[in-house]
């Protein structure tokens, strides 16, 4: 029988692996879980037998496509696809996906209740500041990118955004200011909020130079990786800049010592918890589900990220 794996670190909301067992199911495959796994070995072991594997952050290294010896599709329940290993993917002809857009209104409602937080000095009860009328810069115009502006929208905040695949007319029809150069985001906004993908070309990109442009009182808000950031040059504007803030997602490396040394200044949830909601989980868990019945049983390839 033709089998689905779901193998999920951080798990899904029950509600959404009912939902994954019922597409599975009503297509005639069996649905195997491996939920809360504790060793990448019980990954590798799980994956043997399986036609085809949902995941999250899951790592799917080279070790887990290679023992996969039925294994004909991942599909990574998000965004960012930079846990699957593509080139060895691809060698073994096995097509990876993802679901994009399905997870985005949960992160992006996390980014402002992440400014919310800090703005008010993490509830501490001192005065905090308002986000109307500051300026929110936008790194990457995509799918997050949008939820962010349409909430921020309602905050009264003016939105800018910078992204060389989105043209100016798409942007000024959302009511978002188009800017032209990273450089002119983060020069002129109080609030950066980042959505890039970790690539080759974005890994570190957002540097001392870029970083050190934001006006006083500035606020760096990280939900996409942390690999984006170069963490010296977080650190030493950290040191340099006492009016700086950092909210994130996802912890950084250099964690403990912005904990030590700089209290107040920031935020970091404990897990990834940006797509952490019952919603979010539904929609991409079952995306990811149908677009497995839909490739096994048609062929269809749409959402397919290494092209072969
Ligand atoms: C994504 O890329 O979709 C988000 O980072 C969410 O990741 P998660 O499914 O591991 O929470």
């Amino acid at each position: 029988m033709t089998k689905v794996l779901i193998a999920t670190d951080k798990p899904f909301a029950a509600v959404a692996v009912a939902g994954i067992r019922k597409v599975v199911e009503d297509a005639g495959f069996e649905l195997v879980l491996l939920e809360k796994y504790t060793q990448q070995a019980d990954f590798v072991n799980a994956v043997a037998d399986v036609d085809a594997v949902i995941v999250r952050s899951d790592l799917a290294t080279k070790e887990v496509i290679d023992a996969g010896k039925k294994l004909k599709i991942i599909v990574r329940a998000g965004a960012g696809f930079d846990n699957v290993d593509l080139p060895a993917a691809t060698e073994k002809g096995v097509v990876v996906m993802n679901t994009p857009g399905q997870n985005s209104n949960a992160v992006a409602e996390l980014a402002l209740g992440m400014m919310v937080y800090i703005a008010r000095n993490s509830y501490n009860g001192s005065s905090g500041t308002e986000l109307r009328g500051k300026k929110l810069g936008i790194h990457a115009y995509g799918a997050v990118g949008r939820y962010v502006a349409e909430i921020a929208k309602g905050f009264g905040m003016e939105i800018l955004a910078f992204d060389p695949f989105v043209s100016k007319e798409a942007m000024e029809k959302d009511g978002v200011k188009w800017v032209e150069s990273i450089q002119d985001l983060y020069s002129s906004c109080q609030y950066v909020s980042v959505h890039i993908p970790a690539n080759e070309k974005t890994k570190k990109s957002i540097n001392f130079e870029v970083l050190s442009m934001m006006p006083k009182g500035a606020t760096l808000v990280n939900t996409a990786r942390k690999e984006v950031i170069d963490e010296e040059a977080l650190m030493e504007i950290f040191e340099g800049r006492p009016d700086f803030k950092y909210v994130s997602d996802i912890e950084p490396g250099c964690k403990e010592e912005i904990i030590t040394k700089y209290p107040g200044r920031f935020f970091f949830t404990p897990k990834k918890s940006g797509a952490q909601t019952s919603e979010a989980n539904i929609n991409a868990g079952i995306a990811a589900a149908k677009q497995i019945v839909g490739f096994l049983k048609n062929g269809d390839r749409t959402f397919q990220v290494n092209k072969f």
